[in-house]
């Protein structure tokens, strides 16, 4: 009888301890996600107004880098989304002109990897770098004047217009106007930037269709897109000598 409870407890001690291995060996292998992660998207769309922002997120495949630098950064990040009508306000084709890799840069343009408050404009020192770079090319100087918070990049100047949102993380800022960068909107000093595409009157029916559907990472489409604007190049000097 001794015996046998002797057995069934060494049993049991065996049994406890395989099922202990399993487990340690297990938990270290796939990170469980963090429990409701911010998802900058998922904000963005809740306030309605910033669909042309987030499709050019998402065309660049920058979203994604947001939610992971989220959850990996201490510093956090501040993002000035410009509203659908500052998007519509830019001119005509301002989009449509920007290679891929402009576009990119854009909208890295709007990103700040650092959390900053509404209150700590003030002590926070301009320019602020961003996901662009920083330096002369990229000047985004913030400055509180009186109850507004001014932003400046030497093409664009605003104003802070509402905070979509705030953690201690992570900031979203409502800006009215596309932020420009210098560096993609002045000339370059090397080899001079092409004159912007003269204004078609079938352009400026849909203004946003340099940022729809493309798809950022084919070539194909890249190429196609730069036979397009020497297309439409070719056709307006064709017209204007035959006028
Ligand atoms: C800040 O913006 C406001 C509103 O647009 C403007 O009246 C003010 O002059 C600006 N301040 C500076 C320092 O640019
Ligand atoms: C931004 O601030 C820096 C430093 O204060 C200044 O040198 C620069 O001219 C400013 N740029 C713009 C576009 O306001
Ligand atoms: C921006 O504001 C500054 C000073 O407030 C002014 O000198 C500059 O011309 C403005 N730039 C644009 C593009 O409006």
């Amino acid at each position: 009888m001794e015996r046998l409870q002797h057995l069934l407890i060494s049993l049991y001690l065996l049994i406890l301890s395989i099922n202990l291995t399993t487990t340690t060996a297990q938990s270290p292998a796939p990170a469980p996600a963090p429990p409701g992660p911010t998802n900058v998207i998922k904000i963005l769309k809740k306030a309605g107004h910033f669909k042309t922002f987030i499709r050019l997120l998402k065309s660049t495949q920058l979203d994604s880098n947001l939610n992971s630098q989220l959850g990996n950064t201490n510093n956090g990040l501040t993002i000035f989304a410009p509203s659908d009508s500052a998007f519509s306000a830019l001119k005509t084709g301002t989009l449509r002109t920007l290679t891929d890799q402009e576009k990119v840069e854009l909208m890295q343009f709007h990103i700040v990897p650092m959390f900053i408050s509404s209150s700590q404009f003030d002590t926070v020192s301009s320019p602020l770098k961003t996901h662009a770079g920083s330096g002369a090319r990229f000047q985004l100087n913030v400055t509180a004047s009186g109850n507004s918070l001014n932003i400046s990049t030497g093409l664009t100047n605003t104003t802070i217009s509402d905070t979509v949102y705030t953690d201690t993380n992570l900031a979203i800022y409502q800006v009215d106007k596309v932020l420009l960068p210098l560096d993609i909107f002045t000339p370059k000093p090397p080899p001079p930037a092409p004159a912007p595409a003269p204004k078609l009157k079938a352009e400026s029916e849909s203004p946003d269709d340099g940022v729809s559907k493309k798809d950022i990472s084919s070539a194909v489409s890249f190429i196609m897109y730069h036979d397009t604007v020497f297309f439409i190049v070719g056709t307006v000097v064709a017209i204007s000598f035959s006028l």
